[in-house]
């Protein structure tokens, strides 16, 4: 007999490891009586990591990022019996009472992702919070000077090792490629392609790319990382020679204003401008919108934006500078191995700090180093 599956079941049934916590959860309900408050992206990956936190006896209540909320797993979710509050949204005050609502159930441990719930909850402090998870390292810059203030353990995901070269080195450059393919329909082969940050997350947009045929460039503010750029054989030019040559530009820096309207004079006709970095702060779309030589502009549907300068050059931008692999039509971001990685330290730190093995000393740190073993044990053990 066949059953209409959906992609949030394919996502579901590749999270491995989520899978096999959820298992073991369903005998130990390490979150047996805990309300647990998460503000994360929801799209199909999410859906399993959540459900797993539930079947480990948690009472969820979920919200998610600005601009990426997936109405087909907030369904799917809500069917689940999870509490969500709110929908998709680009207005950051109403994405800022969706987070209050998470924080008025009074949830025992949250689950972070760029440090919003934690600071609010700082503003409205409640008794009995244990503490929780940061997913990012943006969040992790915001929490640190709160330590003090937060006084309960907060482990930080991004900084463990698996982290940063399942997702942000493999999975990104995946992501980034496929999303390149799949909004343009263009080729990449023989392409100039200028990657801006020579991180974990652009090593791997770097390399992406060069398998798929592309010359790339790198061009990196740390003379360190350039150099590591140029022994790993790609240019790296100066900023404006890499920008005055490429057919493609992607930002994937963290940094704000990588490229701005001051750029224009520099850049060629036709160039795409696309950023794989969190924030859409990289590239300063508003300021190359309002440039005065800037004479007309087409909106393509499936985020696709192009301006026409003054002397006929175009430049087309992705997604108004959001992160592109989570933009244009079936945007589906990184890989379901790299998130059921991700997601695997998520529901092991969230019981580590649940059950007591971490104390308040841990407080905005690193994935304590047992549980990136047994997470890597984890996956390496269902492959061989
Ligand atoms: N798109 C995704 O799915 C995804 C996933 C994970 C992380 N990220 C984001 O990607 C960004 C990069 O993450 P990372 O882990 O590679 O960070 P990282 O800190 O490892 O690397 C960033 C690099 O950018 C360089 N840099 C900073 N400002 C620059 C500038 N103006 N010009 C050129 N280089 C500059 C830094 O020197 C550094 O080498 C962050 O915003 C991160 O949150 C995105």
């Amino acid at each position: 007999m066949s059953v209409l599956a959906t992609r949030i079941d394919w996502a579901r049934e590749h999270c491995r490891l989520l899978r096999s916590i959820s298992a073991e959860y369903a005998g130990t309900r390490p979150f047996e009586g805990l309300t647990i408050g998460t503000g994360i992206h929801i799209e199909a990956k999410t859906v399993a990591l959540l459900l797993t936190l539930r079947d480990g006896g948690a009472k969820v209540v979920a919200t998610g990022n600005l601009n990426t909320t997936q109405a087909e797993a907030v369904d799917v979710l809500r069917a689940e019996g999870i509490t969500v509050v709110g929908s998709v949204t680009k207005d950051a005050d109403v994405h800022g009472r969706y987070l209050d609502e998470v924080l008025a159930a009074e949830p025992d441990l949250i689950l972070d992702n760029g440090g919003d719930l934690f600071a609010k909850y700082l503003e409205k402090p409640y008794p009995g919070l244990l503490g929780g998870t940061e997913e990012t390292t943006s969040g992790r810059m915001r929490l640190e000077p709160l330590r003090d203030a937060l006084g309960v353990p907060v482990l930080v995901i991004n900084d463990s090792p698996i982290k940063q070269f399942a997702e942000n080195e493999h999975a990104v450059g995946q992501s980034t490629l496929e999303s390149f393919l799949r909004l343009t329909n263009r080729s990449t082969n023989g392409e100039r392609v200028t990657v801006f940050g020579y991180g974990a997350c652009g090593r791997g947009v770097a390399a992406n790319f060069r398998g798929a045929y592309a010359r790339v460039s790198v061009v990196d503010v740390d003379p360190v990382q350039r150099l590591r750029a140029h022994l790993d054989g790609f240019a790296a030019p100066a900023r404006e020679t890499a920008l005055a040559n490429a057919d493609v530009v992607i930002t994937v820096t963290g940094g704000r204003n990588v490229v701005t309207a001051a750029d224009l004079p520099l850049l060629r006709d036709g160039v795409i401008l696309a950023n794989a970095g969190h924030f859409p702060v990289e590239i300063d779309v508003e300021g190359i919108l309002g440039h005065p030589d800037v004479v007309a502009r087409h909106e393509y549907t499936d985020d696709l934006l192009t301006v026409e300068l003054a002397d006929g050059r175009r430049v087309h931008v992705f997604s108004r500078g959001h992160m592109f692999n989570l933009a244009g039509p079936r945007p589906i971001g990184n890989s379901i191995e790299s998130m059921d990685l991700g997601f695997a330290l998520q529901a092991r730190c969230l019981e580590a700090v649940a059950c007591g093995t971490v104390d308040a000393s841990s407080c905005v740190v690193p994935v304590p180093r047992r549980i990136d073993d047994r997470v890597a044990t984890g996956y390496l053990d269902q492959r061989y």
